[in-house]
């Protein structure tokens, strides 16, 4: 299975963080946004990743995240020349997909729980058609809203219901077979003039192979496109951090606990980022350790 992170988009709920910066290299306390979504694919073990972002800032991705050597995995760029929709992902990485799976995960979204790599590799292995992941929330009228019967296979699917039929909004992680290029390539833009990813989505529904995974108490989701959701998320990051002396999507970290590098290129990667940071520090004691 191969990793797409889309991170381009607006940001226009962020103005003016994001008049001149990408959204998704903003930072999340003590690292840029972009890390935590490429984390997510390090840990369910997917080593090939394409990041696709708006013209004005791929350049910008490039130059913090390379061509991926230096993690132990293989990072390349697409440009979206604009926020033409988020299934629209899936057509621009279709080339690098080259037909195998792929999970899809947005930028700006925050995933956090122990059981999620397990999980995510699980569901990788057991893949038929789509997966997606929900998460119980408070005002589920903001999302994507699935029911789903016993089996977890999704019974209906609706963008932003006014009279919600669950509390479970689908998140920005969503897995794919090898036809959902063809799929996404098919599909007509919406009034909004994008390619909706609840209409990819719902293809799959029809023929009862989406299924939906839902995160649950154990896990924590932000998406951070708002001023108070990105304070929050950083808060969040900051009191598991403090409270718990580790930090949690450290790249340089997920890479040598995957087995994607060894200790003496952790220890490397730790001198390169100086241990007057704090995250530097921590990543030349786990060299150390
Ligand atoms: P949104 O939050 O829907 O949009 P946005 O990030 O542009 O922000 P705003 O609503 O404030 O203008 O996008 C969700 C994620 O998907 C986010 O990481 C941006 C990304 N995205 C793209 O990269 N391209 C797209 O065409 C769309 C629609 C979203």
């Amino acid at each position: 299975m191969r990793g797409i992170i889309l991170a381009g988009g607006s940001g226009t709920r962020l103005r003016p963080l994001t008049s001149v910066h990408s959204k998704q290299l903003l930072p999340v306390y003590d690292k840029p946004m972009i890390y935590y979504p490429l984390s997510v694919l390090m840990q369910a073990g997917i080593t090939e990743v394409l990041v696709i972002s708006a013209p004005e800032h791929l350049d910008s991705y490039r130059a913090l995240l390379g061509d991926g050597e230096r993690l132990g995995v293989s990072l390349s760029y697409t440009v979206q020349q604009k926020p033409a929709g988020i299934a629209e992902a899936l057509v621009l990485g279709g080339e690098f997909a080259d037909g195998e799976g792929i999970c899809l995960i947005l930028g700006d979204n925050i995933f956090y729980g122990h059981r999620l790599p397990d999980m995510l590799r699980a569901e990788a292995a057991r893949l038929d058609g789509c997966t997606l992941f929900g998460y119980p929330v408070s005002d589920p009228e903001r999302y994507g809203v699935a029911t789903v019967d016993e089996a977890g296979t999704i019974v209906t699917l609706e963008e932003k219901p006014t009279a919600p039929r669950s509390n479970l909004a689908v998140t920005g992680l969503y897995m794919y077979d090898g036809d959902a290029v063809r799929r996404a390539a098919e599909l007509t833009p919406s009034d909004r003039g994008e390619l909706e990813i609840t209409d990819l989505n719902l293809t799959y529904v029809r023929e009862d192979r989406a299924r939906l995974v839902n995160l649950g108490r154990g896990s924590a989701w932000f998406d951070t496109g708002t001023h108070d959701s990105l304070l929050e998320a950083a808060m969040f990051v900051q009191v598991l951090e403090k409270r718990q002396g580790i930090r949690i999507s450290c790249l340089e970290e997920v890479a040598y606990r995957m087995g994607y590098i060894d200790r003496e290129q952790l220890a490397l990667l730790g001198k390169e980022l100086s241990s007057s940071s704090g995250y530097g520090q921590y990543v030349m004691e786990l060299a150390s350790a």
